[in-house]
């Protein structure tokens, strides 16, 4: 394991669900990348703030409708990642989901809906010359039938069809969320630099 030092660990994003449900983020260093793999529970309404080593990147997402069932394995409807604990380790989630990449080497990020949307999410740096970018939308409701997830009855997530180019999916979220990637070449990235982010599940939510 890599020993960053006291006081390296300067850049710090915080997680905030303003979702009316209970969201569990999950956080994924991108391969070869050192550290930081976790998986937590925000209640609605709460936050947490984790440091990350410089230069790091990963992805992070928020998985719902998460329960232990009668073996004492984790698991969630939509975002799991198959580890059946909390963590997710080094283990991506199952699409669809909404995706918050980051890359502080190259300091970028953005929002990925390349492998579909599962929930709202808003990306803010807190430098003011640096933009946020959101996909403010709850799509889940206005998902073109084919492409919904549907369990139980109720639409938990909004598939993504497409790979390299776009596709009906892209189309119908690049609609209602601008900012995003929606697929692999889609090059919607912001670069800014800023040491610290906010990310916010349901931004809009009035809870
Ligand atoms: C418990 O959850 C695990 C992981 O999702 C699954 O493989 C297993 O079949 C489940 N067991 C029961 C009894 O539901
Ligand atoms: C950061 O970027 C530089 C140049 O693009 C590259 O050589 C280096 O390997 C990257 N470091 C990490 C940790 O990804």
């Amino acid at each position: 394991m890599v020993n960053y030092g006291t006081g390296l660990y300067s850049w710090t994003f915080t997680i905030t669900n303003n979702c009316a449900y209970t969201v569990w983020p999950a956080v994924l260093s991108r391969p070869g990348n050192s550290l930081v793999s976790t998986g937590f529970v925000l209640l609605s309404g709460d936050s947490n703030t984790l440091p990350v080593p410089p230069a790091w990147s990963g992805r992070l997402w928020g998985r719902t409708l998460c329960s232990i069932n009668i073996t004492g394995k984790f698991s969630c409807i939509t975002g799991d990642c198959g580890t059946s604990t909390e963590k997710c380790t080094d283990r991506n989630p199952v699409p669809p989901v909404t995706l918050v990449e980051f890359d502080f080497n190259g300091t970028s990020y953005d929002i990925s809906l390349v492998e579909g949307f599962n929930l709202p999410v808003r990306v803010a740096p807190m430098v003011e010359k640096c933009l946020a970018t959101n996909c403010l939308t709850d799509l889940n409701t206005a998902c073109p039938i084919i492409l919904k997830e549907v369990r139980d009855g109720q639409v938990v997530a909004c598939k993504s069809t497409c790979e390299t180019e776009a596709c009906l999916s892209s189309l119908f979220f690049k609609r209602a969320c601008s900012d995003a990637q929606v697929y692999t070449h889609d090059d919607a990235f912001f670069t800014c630099s800023s040491s610290h982010y906010t990310v916010i599940f349901c931004p809009t939510s009035k809870r």
